[in-house]
């Protein structure tokens, strides 16, 4: 059973269902907000550099999560803090609806097909079928190489540790593993 499992899900759906219920005061202004990301995170969705993740048509939930996580220091990252800082907690709703809205961006340039890695089926369970994720996991699928070996290199070494699923699950690959499923949805 997937909730048999991956019990550590369902404990962070609980821990952030107080201010997901809570109704979007933060509203107002918050495009006024947002404007300042767009300097990394890209005017037309396109990030400035493969090391920034791409957000727009990012899932909803999971960028609530990471501004959440910025803020408090569950995910460790001096730029972010900095940016989440700018955001008070009734901001981060309507700042991630904002860029969930948002179409991922297409492509700029065509990338060679890759074959799937044959060890990702447990990865479909949660990031979905297609790899464009769902509630509550993130799209991966056309995330740039170095975010995604970036991430889960720092699941496996114990430099980001703010979903304990994702901490068992890369340590349970190989570098070699792992460098293979990055090149795999980026490629998506
Ligand atoms: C100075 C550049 C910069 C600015 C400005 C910036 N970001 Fe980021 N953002 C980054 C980088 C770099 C990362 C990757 C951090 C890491 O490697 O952990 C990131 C990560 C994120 C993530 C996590 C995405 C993922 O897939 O893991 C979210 C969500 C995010 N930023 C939202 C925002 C929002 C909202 C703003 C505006 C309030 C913002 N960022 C402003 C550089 C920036
Ligand atoms: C039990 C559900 C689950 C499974 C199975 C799972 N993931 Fe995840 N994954 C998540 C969640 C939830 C997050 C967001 C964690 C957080 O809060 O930062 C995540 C985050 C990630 C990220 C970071 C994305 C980003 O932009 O920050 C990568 C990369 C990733 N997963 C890859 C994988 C791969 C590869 C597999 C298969 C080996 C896998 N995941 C299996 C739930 C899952």
């Amino acid at each position: 059973m997937v909730t048999n499992r991956f019990p550590t899900i369902v404990g962070a759906l609980v821990v952030l269902a107080a201010p997901l219920a809570t109704p979007a005061n933060g509203a107002e202004g918050i495009d006024a907000k947002v404007q300042i990301c767009s300097s990394c995170h890209g005017e037309n969705g396109v990030p400035i550099n493969a090391m920034t993740p791409i957000i727009w048509g990012q899932q909803e939930y999971f960028i609530v999560k990471q501004l959440h996580d910025f803020k408090s220091g569950d995910r460790e990252n001096p730029i972010m803090a900095a940016m989440a800082a700018t955001l008070t907690q009734q901001d981060l709703r309507p700042a991630a609806r904002y860029f969930a809205g948002k179409p991922w961006p297409a492509r700029t340039a065509p990338v060679a097909a890759v074959a799937p890695p044959n060890n990702i089926a447990v990865c479909r369970i949660c990031h979905q079928p297609n790899f464009e994720g769902g509630l509550p996991a993130p799209r991966l699928a056309g995330q740039s190489y170095d975010v995604l070996i970036n991430a889960m290199n720092s699941f496996a070494d114990g430099r980001r540790t703010n979903n304990a699923d994702m901490v068992k699950l890369m340590q349970e690959r190989s570098p070699e593993e792992r460098e293979a499923i990055a090149r795999y949805l980026s490629s998506l």
